[in-house]
């Protein structure tokens, strides 16, 4: 790591700079704002990402302004939060006055028992910072983290619009926005580009500044734990009681979450979140911007990253079979050395990826889809919000006069791996979108692609005959798609729109 390295980390609570050290590397922020700092009106509920009750607001500086964004404080590292405000249902009210969220929630009888009102709380006041027009489904994807056992959802829905919608303006109104301007110069000050180093060589928390320096750290410690949203990690000290004695967080490294867009793709660094990244992928593609919305809640896409999605190489990983099928590549980095590979080859056998001591996921390459192709994706899971897939379904086809010229299809929750569906892809080529006699074989060969498995979000037969059911759902959809193509000069070229 680059000199000088600092031994703490700093974040900003109630106006004043925080500092801590000494702390166990895998120490949570829960643990950290209840048990040491008294901040008892965070609760624990499920302690895994799930309830929400844990809910509180990090701001954070983009383009020179503060962002709040909602996170469980369940399972983020403390050490995730350096360089962040921090803020926690007991900053809310000003001098005794309710913030506006909580006294629209008094107003609408919004709390029962109560257990779940600080985490609600706090997920309203990151919406109502945002300080944009806000409809009912803003609050219902804004709340889908939130779960609260008694009182119901009505009227929290009701106090929610009251709150955040009912300003003409729609400009946040309160003591945050008051000192926005000086909120911002104290982060600004916080980011003083030093490598964070907690610990000693043996049993550390680090968060390295630059990703050069995440790479000479993670080369010395190939046994580390690399940490980015911790959305999974954070699951594995809360719930399997993990000792993780080395952690390096990647989430401080300096261009680490860079999006960019030019004409022929999109690369998203490793770390950035799902919420940094929606509107790159939704512009390829509105399903993308349908999958990414569906990972997990407002929490997660705010914590959760991409290369985390991918590395940990699940099955069930809602990105990975979309960008697959899209023609994703990965770039990985040890070191000074980088090598890329198409994304599917990554993905080795359950629990076992193409990566290589001190290596970690640096970037995905997405290109954009060309005129002559069309895409779906479809995510099969019980419930809309907050819930891992069953299936997960992605179809590229490039098409030639209305016959299929090539297939890319992908699924995740079908196999060991996120997978290509190889037999049929082959038995596609030739087919006619306007044939639905020319597609049988494909969607037979499917069953030979995958030979999936029981558990408790499906059983073999329904994934079997779901993956079946989508790949026809798809074809009849870009059925549709093409003809309309074909009557509308200039679909997709230059708009990336899918006409309507
Ligand atoms: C309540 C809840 C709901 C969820 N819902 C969904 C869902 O709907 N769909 C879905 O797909 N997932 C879901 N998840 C899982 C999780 O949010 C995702 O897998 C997420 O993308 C993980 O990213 P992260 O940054 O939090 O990874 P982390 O937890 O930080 O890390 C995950 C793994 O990747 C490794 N890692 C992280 N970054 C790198 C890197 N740059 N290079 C190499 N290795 C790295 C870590 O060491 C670890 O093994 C959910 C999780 C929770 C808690
Ligand atoms: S305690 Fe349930 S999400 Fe954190
Ligand atoms: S008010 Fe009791 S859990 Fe929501």
């Amino acid at each position: 790591m680059s000199e000088p390295s600092r031994a703490s980390i700093r974040y900003l609570s109630s106006g004043r700079i925080v500092e801590a050290t000494g702390f166990a590397p895998t120490a949570t922020l829960l643990d950290h704002l209840r048990l040491t700092r008294g901040l008892t009106g965070t609760k624990e509920g499920c302690g895994e990402g799930d309830c929400g009750a844990c809910t509180v607001a990090l701001g954070r500086l983009v383009d020179g302004r503060v962002v709040y964004r909602p996170v469980n404080a369940c399972i983020q590292l403390l050490g995730q939060v350096d360089g962040a405000e921090v803020v926690t249902v007991e900053d809310l009210s000003d001098g005794g006055e309710l913030h506006p969220v909580q006294a629209a929630m008094v107003a609408h009888h919004g709390s029962q028992c109560g257990f779940c009102t600080p985490g609600i709380v706090m997920s309203l006041f990151t919406l109502y910072e945002a300080g944009e027009p806000v409809g009912r489904n803003d609050v219902l994807s804004q709340l889908s983290g939130n779960l609260c056992r008694c009182t119901g959802y009505r009227p929290i829905v009701d106090a929610a619009l009251e709150a955040c919608d009912s300003r003409p303006d729609h400009k946040p109104a309160d003591a945050f926005a008051a000192r926005a301007a000086e909120t911002a110069a104290r982060l600004a000050e916080l980011d003083d580009g030093q490598d964070v180093f907690v610990g000693s060589p043996d049993r550390f928390f680090a968060a390295p500044a630059s990703i050069d320096a995440l790479a000479s750290l993670y080369a010395t410690h190939p046994d580390a734990t690399l940490v980015a949203g911790a959305t999974d990690v954070g699951l594995w000290v809360t719930k399997q009681l993990k000792d993780l004695p080395k952690i390096i967080h990647v989430g401080r490294a300096a261009g680490f979450n860079t999006v960019s867009i030019d004409d022929a793709g999109v690369t998203l660094g490793s770390g950035a979140t799902f919420a940094e990244s929606r509107a790159a992928v939704a512009a390829i593609d509105p399903d993308l911007d349908e999958i990414w919305r569906r990972i997990g809640s407002e929490q997660v896409r705010a914590s959760g990253t991409v290369g985390g999605n991918i590395a940990n190489g699940s099955p069930i990983g809602d990105s990975p079979p979309a960008l697959i099928a899209l023609g994703a590549t990965l770039t990985l980095r040890r070191g000074t050395t980088t090598r890329s590979l198409p994304l599917e080859e990554y993905f080795l056998a359950y629990g076992k990826q193409d990566r290589r001591p001190g290596e970690f996921v640096a970037s995905v390459r997405v290109p954009k889809l060309k005129s002559d192709q069309l895409f779906r994706a479809y995510k099969i899971a019980k419930r809309y919000d907050q819930d891992i897939s069953a299936i997960m379904a992605a179809f590229r086809l490039t098409v030639d006069t209305g016959f299929i010229r090539e297939a890319r299809i992908a699924f995740g929750g079908m196999a060991a791996t996120p997978k290509r569906a190889a037999a049929a892809e082959k038995a596609l080529v030739g087919a006619s979108l306007d044939d639905s006699s020319s597609w049988t074989l494909a969607i037979e060969a499917l069953a030979r692609d995958y030979a999936p498995i029981d558990d408790m979000r499906a059983s073999a037969a329904y994934r079997r005959d779901t993956a079946q059911a989508l790949l026809e759902k798809a074809l009849i959809e870009l059925a549709g798609e093409t003809t309309r193509a074909t009557r509308v000069a200039g679909f997709r070229e230059g708009t990336d729109e899918r006409v309507a």
